[in-house]
């Protein structure tokens, strides 16, 4: 069978397209999967640019898609033919976070989904959305579980709740698409006007360009009437936070997801403290608010934005793609 090794030096002429064997039969508690997508994460093109120290051979992507082919002894939750998705931490089931950060991460710590077959405890997958493709349901694990996870378990988000949406990547809209489920009104933000009337048509209430109205966060303040809004979904980091924080409610909630506009910075500590702000850092989520959000999904006939799909072979391209930011929404792969 086919998979995509990152070879050292890590960067995208070093994805090499190879042979490798496939994996024998499931043991206890395990399934095999023949994987048939994946989808792109900005994560997944630092692991591959060597952002992210990865040992030469890694295969990448954290997102995997496809169809159960044998299950091992003591299954109970898959049967072969079954479709299933992969969960971004494995070992992180239900409940406070666990440790070793990204050690058993698919595509960081561990071998990922460029792959044709895996075999991995049951754990590491849930069942998809009904009628989703592979290429649907392979969206969900890193940029749909983030965004559900900001919004609803952290969040706690509710009718009528107003949210602050960050461009137009993967996280962003299907945090737009969860708000709208759950009567929430979004502004959105991107630098793109184009790709704000698509927002508009996806049921954005309010289009803020971020390059031409740089304080895009005063701009959030005299939308809501000077409340400011309950919610951001904050993938800029250390370059938008003062924005998100002048945006926000006093006693609003900011998730801190990315890193698009810095690594680091001057924190306003005391607009944080004087607004009463909860800045909560979220990595992806558990198996279980993967399994809420497929049922959210499920309830909402949500279906996720898809830009443009690569085959597995031309995964360096769909790099650059990505690379050259004009996408919208998620980049998948057809394994
Ligand atoms: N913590 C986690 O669990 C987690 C999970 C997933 C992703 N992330 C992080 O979240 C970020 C987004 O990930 P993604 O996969 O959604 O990325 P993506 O699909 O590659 O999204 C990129 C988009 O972000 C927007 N953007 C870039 N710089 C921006 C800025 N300064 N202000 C506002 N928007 C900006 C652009 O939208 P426009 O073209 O519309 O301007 C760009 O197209 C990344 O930093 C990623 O590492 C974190």
């Amino acid at each position: 069978m086919k998979a995509i090794r990152l070879r050292q030096p890590a960067g995208l002429d070093n994805l090499k397209h190879e042979d490798m064997a496939e994996p024998g039969a499931p043991g206890r508690g395990e399934i095999k999967v023949r994987i048939r997508a994946s989808s792109l994460n900005y994560h997944d093109y630092i692991v591959c640019v060597g952002g992210i120290p990865t040992p030469d051979g890694r295969i990448p992507l954290s997102d995997g898609a496809g169809e159960v082919m044998a299950v091992g002894e003591g299954v109970t939750a898959f049967k072969p033919g079954d479709h299933v998705v992969s969960t971004f931490f494995p070992n992180w089931l239900d409940g406070e976070p666990v440790p070793g950060g990204f050690a058993g991460v698919p595509g960081d710590g561990a071998d990922g989904y460029a792959v044709e077959q895996v075999v991995a405890p049951e754990t590491a997958f849930t069942h998809v959305p009904r009628g989703y493709s592979h290429q649907e349901a392979a969206t969900l694990t890193c940029a749909g579980l983030t965004a559900w996870r900001a919004l609803v378990p952290e969040g706690q988000l509710k009718a009528g709740d107003t949210v602050l949406v960050q461009g137009t990547g993967g996280v962003s809209i299907f945090a737009l698409q969860f708000a709208k489920a759950m009567g929430a009104t979004v502004i959105a933000t991107s630098s793109s006007d184009e790709k704000l009337e698509r927002l508009k048509a996806m049921g954005a209430d309010h289009l803020v360009n971020y390059k031409s109205t740089p304080k895009w966060g005063e701009e959030a303040l005299k939308i809501t009437g000077g409340r400011g809004v309950d919610h951001v979904i904050e993938i800029g980091g250390s370059g938008t936070l003062p924005e998100s924080i002048t945006a926000a409610r006093i006693g609003g909630h900011i998730s801190l997801i990315g890193v698009l506009a810095g690594f680091g910075g001057p924190i306003p500590t005391v607009q944080i403290m004087g607004k009463q702000i909860r800045l909560i850092g979220i990595t992806v989520g558990t198996r279980r608010q993967q399994e809420d959000m497929i049922r959210a999904v499920d309830a909402n006939g949500i279906r996720p934005v898809i830009d443009r799909a690569f085959p597995l072979a031309d995964l360096a391209a769909a790099f650059r793609h990505q690379e050259s930011g004009g996408h919208f929404g998620k980049i998948v792969i057809d394994i």
